[in-house]
């Protein structure tokens, strides 16, 4: 993604209609750590697809972008038309200029077609167990840190902060199985490839949140192990309480999750179990 000419050639070797855009770095920590290197990935890296798909006329775009751009909410849930941009990490901000940016492509060409796709928090697995979440940072989120706990290859879950304003004081989220996740981007790429829309955005979330301990008691429920923790002090920069609206996605989109939080946890563990060293060859 940072080397145009590469792009280039992918676009000059064959007929593209419309482009689904993953590639960026997410891990809201290392993100304070890194910055440069966030901007330059996540910035360099969308400049140069969008110059490319200019270049080749093709203006049908769907973006990852994230719940994030919304910064601490006023209001829950949060709608699609709640106010973006006052953003605790560098991580967040290259998503909100990502979007910000978007919006001024499309206002000053509207060939522009763009759906930016605002997820909450994509958990689970493919149902064969084949296709997961490998993180090779330190910086690890939730599930996969639950996972790794319950697995041995690490000894105790840290839950950050049981101070919060919730149901027993851990931070709430809205989780969403990845493959809603996908799911949400086929009903995005259907609206774009029938529709002038200049440039749209969607919550994809359940609309349901869970606190930390929710999540861990779950997980150990519905795969019989046992997920040792400790309480620790809040995580710098960790929001509360964050989950969706998900109504226009449903009503615009013909689109909703249909996983529930059982499955998320299930589908997360068979992953972890049939490769308990991610993509690794076993060392
Ligand atoms: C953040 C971003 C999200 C981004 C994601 C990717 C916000 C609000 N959300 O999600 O947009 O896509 O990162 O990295 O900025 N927790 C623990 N112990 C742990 C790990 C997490 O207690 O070891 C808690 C956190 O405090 C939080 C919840 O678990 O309450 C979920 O954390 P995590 O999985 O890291 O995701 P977010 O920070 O919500």
């Amino acid at each position: 993604m940072l080397n145009l000419d590469s792009i280039d050639e992918i676009f000059s070797k064959h007929s593209i209609n419309a482009v689904i855009h993953f590639a960026a770095m997410k891990a809201v920590g290392e993100s304070m750590q890194l910055p440069l290197l966030y901007y330059k990935n996540n910035m360099i890296g969308i400049i140069n697809l969008l110059i490319a798909m200019e270049k080749y006329h093709v203006y049908n775009l769907v973006f990852s972008s994230s719940c994030t751009v919304y910064g601490e909410p006023s209001k829950l849930p949060l709608t699609e038309y709640d106010h973006t941009g006052n953003i605790s990490n560098v991580y967040g901000r290259t998503k909100y200029f990502i979007e910000e940016m978007l919006k001024d492509i499309s206002k000053a060409d509207l060939n522009w077609n763009i759906i930016a796709l605002r997820y909450f928090n994509p958990v689970g697995a493919h149902v064969s167990g084949k296709i997961g979440e490998d993180p090779t940072k330190k910086f690890t989120n939730l599930m996969p840190y639950i996972s790794q706990v319950a697995i041995g290859k690490k000894p105790v879950l840290e839950i950050y902060g049981s101070d919060y304003d919730t149901v027993d004081g851990t931070g709430v989220r809205d989780y969403i199985h990845v493959m809603d996740l996908a799911t949400g981007h086929i009903a995005a790429l259907k609206k774009i490839m029938s529709e002038r829309l200049g440039i749209k955005f969607y919550n994809l979330g359940t609309g349901k949140g869970w606190t930390v301990l929710q999540l861990i008691s779950i997980f150990e429920k519905v795969n019989k192990v046992k997920v040792p923790f400790v309480i620790k002090a809040r995580r710098v920069g960790d929001i509360s309480s964050m989950y969706a609206d998900v109504s226009l996605a449903e009503t615009d989109l013909k689109w909703k999750a249909s996983r529930t939080i059982e499955d998320m946890c299930r589908d997360f563990w068979r992953w972890q179990t049939l490769n308990p060293n991610g993509y690794k060859t076993k060392l």
